[in-house]
């Protein structure tokens, strides 16, 4: 019995002098493991006669519980002191500053160019509207005067989504152009926005990416006529590409919810692997625009012989690699640490047409 009575001693001494929990569990095992020592005398309970059992079983039981529970205990007492001193070491002040150097954030150059084209356009009055990105086929097809079973609708490579019962698909939408739509059904002319946005179409290779961005603008006044948006438009390409002279000019082409409709194209010329915009030997196109067909005009309660519009549409994503250099769209969209860093913006820096833009 006083047997017992030591090794219990012995056994909560070294349990209470484990500084670690590997040095715990050395008493474990060495106490109560496979081979352990209160392991051991309990299985010698069964060659001992009945009598001895019966006396020795429930010391030896009550021994066992007790190194049992003393593990516990003390395991439970090193596990938060650990806790403790990993949460000391690892702190973090989130109100600080971020330090400067590879820890800090950077502004995505598409949401830079975002913010750029928005203050250039802000300071000519427009405002920014935004719409959904998942639309209806009225929104994104048929007030936009694209007829069931127009061409132009399959040269979209819409995205449809699941129709839910009774209803048409929705669609992810094509462009940002519904947003015009709801603009004129939700508010009066004089009109004057900018929306920035996410559109999808059904296209990946190294220019194009299923989900990607575009600015539309949209105009609605009296009297607004084909100069005012060439006006408009020659004038943003200059702020956005920080030069003094673009040369451009306005292509015919086709939308379904303008007309006449343009492609406008600007000059530009190769330096080694740069492309300066605004003079040279070759032609880009850049954004598609046009007057506001009246059909459009009248799907959105709007009188055509009363107020006329201007709208525009652009790429986002192609302006920026245009203006910041960037040789390939995808690595836009696999959020590499060290790409932002290297193409990124100071997040604190907001573009302004008087404080600079870039
Ligand atoms: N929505 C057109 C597109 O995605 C762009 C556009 C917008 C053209 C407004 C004219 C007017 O290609």
């Amino acid at each position: 019995m006083s047997d017992i009575t030591a090794i219990e001693q012995e056994a909560l001494a070294a349990i209470a002098a484990a500084g670690d929990l590997a040095a715990l569990d050395a008493v474990r095992v060495a106490e109560l493991g496979k081979k352990g020592r209160v392991s051991g005398l309990m299985g010698a309970l069964g060659k001992m006669s009945p009598e001895e059992r019966k006396a020795q079983g429930p010391l030896l039981n009550t021994l066992k519980t007790r190194v049992d529970e003393a593990i516990r205990v003390r395991k439970a007492a090193l596990e938060a002191a650990e806790l403790e001193a990993r949460l000391v070491t690892e702190r973090v002040d989130l109100t600080l500053p971020p330090a400067p150097g590879p820890g800090e954030g950077a502004l995505h150059p598409v949401m830079q160019v975002f913010e750029e084209i928005a203050a250039i356009f802000g300071d000519m009055g427009f405002t920014v509207a935004e719409g959904p990105d998942i639309e209806d086929d009225w929104h994104n097809f048929t007030a936009l005067n694209f007829p069931l079973g127009h061409p132009a609708r399959e040269t979209h490579d819409t995205f449809f989504m699941k129709a839910m019962e009774g209803d048409t698909p929705k669609v992810l939408r094509t462009h940002t152009s519904p947003v015009q739509v709801r603009t004129m059904m939700e508010e009066k002319p004089p009109i004057r926005i900018l929306v920035p946005g996410r559109v999808y179409r059904n296209d990946w290779d190294a220019t194009h990416t299923p989900m990607f961005h575009q600015v539309e603008g949209l105009v609605i006044e009296k009297g607004i006529h084909m100069g005012h948006l060439k006006g408009c438009l020659i004038d943003f390409v200059k702020a956005f590409f920080e030069v003094d002279t673009v040369v451009s000019r306005f292509r015919p082409h086709f939308f379904p919810f303008t007309e006449p409709s343009a492609e406008m194209d600007v000059k530009y010329s190769r330096k080694g692997d740069a492309i300066e915009i605004g003079e040279g030997d070759r032609w880009m196109e850049i954004l598609g625009c046009g007057m506001v067909h009246p059909n459009v005009l009248r799907n959105c309660g709007i009188d055509p012989d009363v107020h006329q519009g201007f709208a525009f549409g652009m790429g986002v994503d192609r302006l920026a690699m245009l203006k910041y250099g960037m040789p390939d769209l995808r690595p836009y969209f696999e959020a590499d640490p060290q790409w932002t860093r290297h193409y990124g913006f100071s997040p604190w820096l907001t573009p302004s047409v008087s404080g600079g833009l870039s």
